[in-house]
């Protein structure tokens, strides 16, 4: 299901804290009037019975946010991730349901590669293991002997954010160091880092002393390190990773460090967590497990306690939802600006799925004037939204591209910086499949107020709100009497008529909008259908 999109109160939006945040999240909900309730460490049976009517959840890793779980959650509008990793989240079934899934990609950046240095002056100095040995009583330095840093080389993959935390961190302990990153390569960028040598991932493994990663989880680098690729790897070498499980295949990294051929290896987070008992990775004295603590300092917690919150305040406050990964990023100011043509792009896709008779399958959306950028994207997005907003297809911001590519709809979007005599324009044509109907309308705004000024070949200026009644007629004398008549006698008021020639077929036909101050009912439409000289009654809601 869909959630609704209109605009809630503070007082009547449910805010549920799912895992453990820091109170800086209460604090600043509540600043912005939001009362949130917390109920950490729910299984999915009890989250499926805790989410209807919740509008809001905030995560970190621990809540799994399932397909099951999104549809319960019949009111959910956003998940706030406290954090970056969003593989918690089934974000496919989000952007069904129209929830907006958002992160907070910068809070726990320097944290957590911090976190990968620490892990890599761990291992090369066996820290964790002499603090256990010396707690055991034992006051000895076999078996303890390690590696300097300075000189050696570090394999960052993954140049993102954390990444190049780390790899300057490190350039600092006069390391050298390399990096992996297919985006970056790919778009002919230089390194980020200066210095750093951008490699394929093939050729990092064969040089790096150690290698740390921080490359999302996603289908593309489940198991990145692989069998394979471990033994790519430069003998002795050791192997951080400060990202995800998921990433390394662990049994194959097992068989490396038993085999000798690696020397150690660091992780803060694994496939499974916490790891069942009798994982082949706990318990080895060439291993350092940490509970995935990369975000866990107090800087990082409250980072992203006070960004999730401020985000998700927004969200419900402005409408606006930064950092979201399945809804465009438009500022509040720009949503401002732009809020009567985002109404008016919903109207132009509304009139156009109650004026075309056969499914839409193509829909071409051209905003001419000053409208520059993500202003122009987002009033493409909001004519689709308009479009397929109907009861039965819900769309909203964040589902309406799929839903649109599920129907096999194709977008065209122009932009054109002439709009002629006006600031700015609006114009969408919908055809049908191979083109059989097609029909254009135009809009614009006067004053704060959109106008639709051309649907096919008619010139009006037509407000585009509440019910309209469409005739397509004969021009024939007392044709429009009839009408008139009509409609006077089901009780209903005409506020106003637009009337012309619809040049586009046949040329003795005309076209009528008429504004209605309530619906027709549905026996006043059949007594106009039953008019001899009408061609075609169409009653639309804007
Ligand atoms: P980011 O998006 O800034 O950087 C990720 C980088 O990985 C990008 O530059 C991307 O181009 C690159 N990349 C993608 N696929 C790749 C591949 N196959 N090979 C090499 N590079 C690839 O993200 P970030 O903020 O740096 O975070 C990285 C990851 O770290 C997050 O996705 C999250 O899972 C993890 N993380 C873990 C903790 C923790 O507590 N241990 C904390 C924060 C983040
Ligand atoms: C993240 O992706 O940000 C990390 O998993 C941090 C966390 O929430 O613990």
């Amino acid at each position: 299901m869909t959630p609704s999109t209109q605009r809630l109160a503070p007082a009547e939006t449910r805010i549920l804290i799912c895992d453990e945040l820091s109170e800086v999240a209460i604090e600043t909900f509540r600043t912005h009037g939001f009362e949130p309730e917390v109920r950490t460490g729910m299984s999915e049976d009890e989250l499926v019975e805790a989410v209807p009517g919740v509008h809001a959840m905030v995560i970190r890793s621990a809540t799994k946010v399932t397909r099951r779980v999104l549809e319960a959650a019949d009111e959910l509008r956003v998940v706030g991730r406290a954090g970056v990793g969003i593989d918690n989240v089934d974000r496919q079934a989000a952007t069904e349901n129209g929830v907006v899934v958002m992160h907070t990609p910068l809070g726990n950046t320097v944290t957590t590669g911090e976190l990968a240095i620490s892990l890599m002056c761990s291992l090369s100095r066996h820290i964790p293991r002499a603090d256990r040995l010396t707690r055991g009583g034992s006051w000895k330095k076999k078996g303890l002997m390690g590696t300097e840093l300075t000189g050696k080389t570090l394999g960052v993959v993954g140049l993102g954010r954390i990444g190049q935390v780390a790899a300057r961190r490190a350039i600092g302990l006069e390391m050298k160091v390399i990096a992996h990153d297919p985006y970056i390569s790919a778009s002919g960028g230089e390194s980020p880092v200066p210095s750093v040598e951008l490699l394929e991932l093939e050729e990092l493994l064969k040089r790096s002393d150690f290698v740390t990663l921080h490359v999302p989880l996603l289908d593309s680098t489940r198991n990145l390190i692989s069998a394979e690729r471990l033994a790519l790897m430069k003998p002795g070498a050791r192997l951080i990773n400060a990202a995800r499980g998921g990433l390394i295949d662990e049994a194959a990294l097992a068989v490396a460090l038993d085999e000798g051929r690696l020397a150690g290896a660091a992780l803060d987070v694994l496939a499974e967590e916490p790891p069942a008992e009798g994982h082949p990775l706990l318990g080895r004295d060439d291993v350092i497990i940490t509970p995935h603590l990369g975000a866990s300092s107090h800087e990082a917690q409250e980072n992203v306690a006070s960004m999730v919150a401020e985000q998700i305040s927004t969200f419900f406050l402005d409408g606006v939802a930064h950092n979201a990964v399945n809804a465009p990023a438009v500022s509040a100011e720009t949503l401002r600006e732009i809020a009567p043509y985002v109404l008016l792009a919903e109207q132009l896709g509304s009139f156009l799925r109650q004026r075309c008779e056969q499914p839409v399958r193509k829909l071409e959306i051209t905003v001419s004037g000053e409208t520059e950028g993500a202003a122009a994207d987002y009033l493409s997005l909001a004519t689709l939204v308009g479009l397929l907003r109907s009861a039965e297809m819900g769309a909203n911001y964040v589902n309406a591209p799929l839903l649109a590519a599920e129907r096999g709809i194709r977008i065209l979007n122009a932009r054109d910086e002439d709009a002629g005599a006006y600031q700015n324009l609006i114009k969408v044509r919908a055809s049908g499949k191979g083109g059989d109907e097609s029909h254009v309308v135009t809009g614009t705004i006067f004053g704060r107020s959109p106008r639709f000024v051309r649907i096919d070949d008619l010139h009006l200026d037509l407000d585009p709100s509440g019910h309209l009644l469409m005739t397509q007629h004969h021009d024939r004398p007392g044709v429009m009497g009839q009408i008139g008549t009509l409609v006077g006698g089901s009780g209903v008021n005409i506020s106003r008529l637009e009337l012309g020639s619809n040049e586009q077929g046949d040329s003795s036909l005309a076209l009528a909008f008429f504004s209605l101050d309530r619906a027709p009912t549905d026996g006043l439409i059949q007594d106009l259908r039953a008019l001899e000289a009408i061609e075609e009654v169409r009653c639309i809601e804007l």
